[in-house]
């Protein structure tokens, strides 16, 4: 895991599969089929990283031989929540690692003239005690992470209990989010160059929801 001196709660998962895997990704010719497996593979890398750190308790069981105090995930367990519409090509990979977790969503739209989030939609499963993994693969200009840590922390949820997934991200967007969230990890693939004037990240790899299905 790499870290940039300007950004200390960003951490770049610099494994060389996710690397190897984002480069498929970025190139223009992938297919839409491509482009989405790939995705869901990294993710469920980039997902085994980010979990490392998730608190253990013990449970009683009975083993074959003896009763053990075996370690499982502390408290009410993980919610993944996908920023609608390019994070659901993240959530699938993270729901292969952690298919016990429960599912919100969120749904923003970026408006194009003002690159503003909109939001349309907010389905979260019950608050109290969960992780929550957000997951949006492109962080370009930061808004809809913001704004996604927003509704989770306006209904009480705690920096510590969230952490951000992204694949790809610019240091325009991590300034933006670091400024509003200071206290919530957030975890890329990548920290690109820099946005362009239609707040794409370059060299990025173009629209990721468009990529993930096929639209244009
Ligand atoms: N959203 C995308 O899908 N790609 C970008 O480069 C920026 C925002």
């Amino acid at each position: 895991m790499k870290q940039d001196p300007r950004f200390p709660n960003l951490f770049i998962t610099n494994h060389p599969l996710i690397q190897h895997k984002l480069s498929h990704m970025r190139a223009k010719d992938t297919s839409t089929r491509t482009f989405r497996e790939l995705l869901k593979e990294i993710t469920l890398l980039m997902g085994y990283e980010i979990t490392r750190d998730l608190p253990l308790t013990t449970r009683t069981i009975e083993t074959p031989l003896m009763t053990l105090d075996a370690p499982v995930i502390a408290g009410k367990k993980l919610a993944i929540v996908p920023v609608l519409r390019a994070g659901i090509g993240m959530s699938d990979g993270l729901l292969n690692l952690i298919p016990s977790a429960r599912v919100g969503h969120i749904g923003v739209y970026r408006d194009p003239d003002t690159h503003q989030p909109v939001e349309y939609l907010v389905r979260l499963p019950d608050l109290a005690e969960r992780t929550f993994i957000l997951c949006d693969p492109m962080v370009a200009t930061g808004n809809s992470a913001v704004h996604a840590v927003d509704v989770l922390k306006s209904r009480g949820v705690k920096d510590e209990q969230i952490i951000f997934l992204a694949l790809v991200a610019a240091p325009e967007g991590i300034t933006v989010f670091q400024n509003a969230h200071p206290g919530v990890k957030i975890y890329c693939a990548s920290l690109d160059s820099h946005l362009n004037d239609h707040a794409y990240i370059v060299p990025g790899l173009g629209d990721a929801g468009d990529r993930i299905f096929g639209t244009k």
